[in-house]
């Protein structure tokens, strides 16, 4: 395992954003986060865990070790009538996981298909998509602390899930590198395909018989509809959450804007679309110079080439400042910002 020192990290997030980390390491096995987490290096430095990079905005240099987690490795680890248990690397991509349990009929991330990142980030995120989060189907988390050396397992409960939260990005931030990651995968399908936009493109497409490939087939070609691939513009999907509000609130916004987008979360709350109050505020389709909020998605920020984290971080407040003004709500961001 190699240190290296001043390393751009512009192929490393998907915003494609230059920042130098001061110091810069690969690990690809879960020795290789003992040995990490032992060292020296990490306790006389910040450290960040990355995986894909596709949820993180650099406004500065990392001054401090950046470790890429390149953990490989996919396996079947228990089996019973119903389900199976997948064990796997921190370091795999997402989408090839799904490729993965796909091919073989394995249930429950079908909807979750072309997210962009490494299976490490799935809890800490709790990623989700068209009415699908992971957290259902996480079983457990294998992590070492930093500063030891003890592989440590959470159970899902442990994880203190929530909409894209986690126990990882909140009490634990930056204290663990994520090994590996077990997920609870149904064998006899139980179709999701709740999310409006779904059942539209099975029609489109002319699925008569639904099964987990089709599904994963229509995710595809809605996520490629509208949302930007970061290997052409420099993206990290969502910018910002969903705001929930209360019902009071909810209802006397929609006096004022019929339009609005909300769905209740329980009894007393509604989450609303935020892309709806962003685009209504007039941002959808703005560019200055290479910032600029999508054209098809009003919640993707994008980097049309040279934009600095610190030019998207000051569109972002500008968005945060216009939705305020307009409907009292005020845009939490999704992305971590460094
Ligand atoms: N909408 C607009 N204008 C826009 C965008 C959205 O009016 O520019 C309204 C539309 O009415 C649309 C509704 O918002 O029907 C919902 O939009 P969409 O289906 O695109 O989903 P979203 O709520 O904007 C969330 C996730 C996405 C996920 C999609 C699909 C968050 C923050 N985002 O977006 O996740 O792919 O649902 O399930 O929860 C991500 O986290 O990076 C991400 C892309």
């Amino acid at each position: 395992m190699k240190i290296k020192e001043n390393i751009s990290l512009k192929d490393f997030n998907s915003f494609g954003i230059e920042a130098i980390a001061k110091f810069f390491t690969i690990i690809s096995s879960t020795e290789q986060a003992q040995e990490i987490s032992e060292s020296l290096i990490i306790e006389k430095n910040n450290s960040l865990v990355m995986g894909g990079g596709s949820n993180i905005l650099f406004t500065r240099n990392f001054d401090g070790l950046v470790i890429k987690n390149e953990i490989s490795g996919i396996e079947l680890t228990n089996e019973t009538d119903d389900f199976v248990f997948i064990k796997c690397g921190a370091g795999v991509i997402w989408h090839e996981l799904v490729l993965f349990c796909i091919e073989r009929n394995y249930c429950g991330i079908e909807n979750l298909a072309l997210i962009p990142g490494c299976v490490g980030a799935s809890p800490i995120q709790n990623i989700g998509a068209y009415g699908v989060e992971v957290k259902d189907v996480i079983h457990a988390v294998e992590a070492v602390p930093f500063f030891d050396s003890k592989i440590i397992s959470f159970s899902n409960n442990d994880c203190h899930f929530g909409y894209r939260e986690s126990v990882f990005k909140n009490k634990y931030k930056n204290q663990f590198i994520i090994t590996s990651v077990t997920y609870k995968l149904k064998k006899n399908p139980v179709f999701n395909i709740s999310y409006g936009a779904i059942p539209q493109e099975l029609e489109r497409m002319g699925v008569k018989d639904l099964t987990i490939k089709g599904i994963a087939l229509a995710v595809i070609n809605i996520r490629n509809s509208k949302l930007p691939n970061p290997k052409i513009i420099g993206n990290a999907g969502s910018f910002f959450k969903n705001p929930e509000i209360s019902i009071a609130q909810y209802e006397e916004l929609k006096i004022k804007f019929p339009s609005i987008v909300g769905y209740p979360t329980d009894k007393s709350n509604v989450k609303i679309a935020a892309g709806w109050l962003i685009e209504q505020s007039g941002w959808k389709g703005f560019r200055e110079g290479d910032v600029g909020c999508h054209e098809k998605q009003a919640l993707v920020l994008v980097n049309f080439g040279k934009a600095t984290g610190a030019d998207i971080y000051k569109l972002s407040e500008r968005i945060i400042e216009s939705v305020f003004q307009q409907f009292q709500i005020r845009l939490e961001r999704e992305v971590n910002i460094y």
